[in-house]
């Protein structure tokens, strides 16, 4: 058990996935014959005991000790059984190994970014090592989502002003998905990313790759920002209606505001959308960008080159 999916879970790609399987269908075949016992017994006693004229009188029934005791202690021992093996599983699943490799986690509406301890970021992708533990360190910076790669068996909270984490293994290369798995608001569903579990060095020659954003052009900077911190999202860049205003054509256009003002969508005006997306709400639109100010200078400036050239 553990690789392949089946009809009651997917393929299991981490070190922990072949624990919790077993105790998952541990739980549900147990449950499935005892279902089978009582609901069948049931079935044939009615049957064989059914009353077949008037005058039918049931004797009385004699107590059995040893079926009573019977079905106090089998019970009991089945409890204590999943509780042991589900306390030792959850001790394993929340106790991350002393030498895991440690990536920061910021969930926000909606999308993920993650931070790598050489500087290099991502967003909405999540590239880790095969074979070697990993810690994601993780907070979120409006309301509460959950972090939940299926193929891995991890769920864990994500909460804003308090840190949670959460520790896994891959064992399987390949690409796995990445859910929020807490109602968030309009685009919950669409709060997906990816996991990208690599070789060693693939994941070497990745993280050199992502975190050498220092001599980028700014529009290719803003380029790579505009999904790494997951614009796309909410901004199209053909036009397409989404839960923003497209990016396209907008530069140096006079746009209507919800307050019946106009602005024109210069520098400063895309400047200040970035970082306090609440001073002007456009017309049409919800207020519901998140603040981009933890963002730096020199990206902020990308941002902006890159949709001044929409
Ligand atoms: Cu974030 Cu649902």
């Amino acid at each position: 058990m553990g690789n392949n999916g089946t009809v009651w879970l997917p393929e299991g790609a981490s070190t922990i996935a072949a624990d919790i399987d077993w105790l998952f269908y541990f739980v549900y075949w147990t449950s499935a014959l005892i279902m089978l016992l009582v609901v069948g017994g049931m079935v044939y006693l009615a049957y064989k005991y059914r009353r077949r004229d008037a005058s039918d009188a049931p004797r009385p029934v004699k107590e059995s000790k040893l079926l009573e005791i019977s079905w106090v202690v089998i019970p009991t021992i089945l409890v204590l059984l999943v509780f042991t093996w589900g306390f030792q599983s959850y001790l394993k699943m929340n106790v991350a190994p002393p030498n895991a490799y440690e990536i920061q986690a910021t969930a926000f509406s909606w999308g993920w970014s993650f931070d790598y301890p050489n500087g290099a970021s991502a967003g909405n992708e999540l590239h880790v090592p095969v074979d070697r533990p990993v810690k994601i360190n993780m907070s979120s910076e409006d309301v509460l989502h959950s972090f939940f790669i299926p193929a891995f068996r991890v769920k864990q909270d994500v909460l804003p002003d308090r840190y949670s984490s959460v520790w896994f293994e891959a064992n399987q290369e390949g690409e796995y998905h990445l859910f929020c798995s807490e109602y968030c608001g309009t685009q919950h569903s669409e709060m997906v990313a990816t996991v990208f579990v690599k070789s060693q060095s693939d994941f070497n020659a990745w993280l050199d790759e992502a975190s050498a954003g220092e001599d980028l052009p700014l529009p290719e900077l803003g380029e790579r920002l505009y999904t790494q911190q997951s614009c796309n999202q909410c901004h199209s860049i053909d036009g397409s209606q989404k839960v923003g205003p497209s990016f396209q054509g907008i530069y140096d256009q006079e746009r209507p505001l919800a307050s019946g003002e106009a602005v024109v969508a210069d520098d400063n005006y895309l400047r200040e959308s970035i970082i306090e997306p609440n001073a002007k709400i456009a017309e049409g639109y919800p207020a519901a960008m998140p603040s981009y100010a933890r963002l730096s200078e020199r990206e902020i400036n990308a941002l902006v080159a890159f949709i001044k050239e929409q």
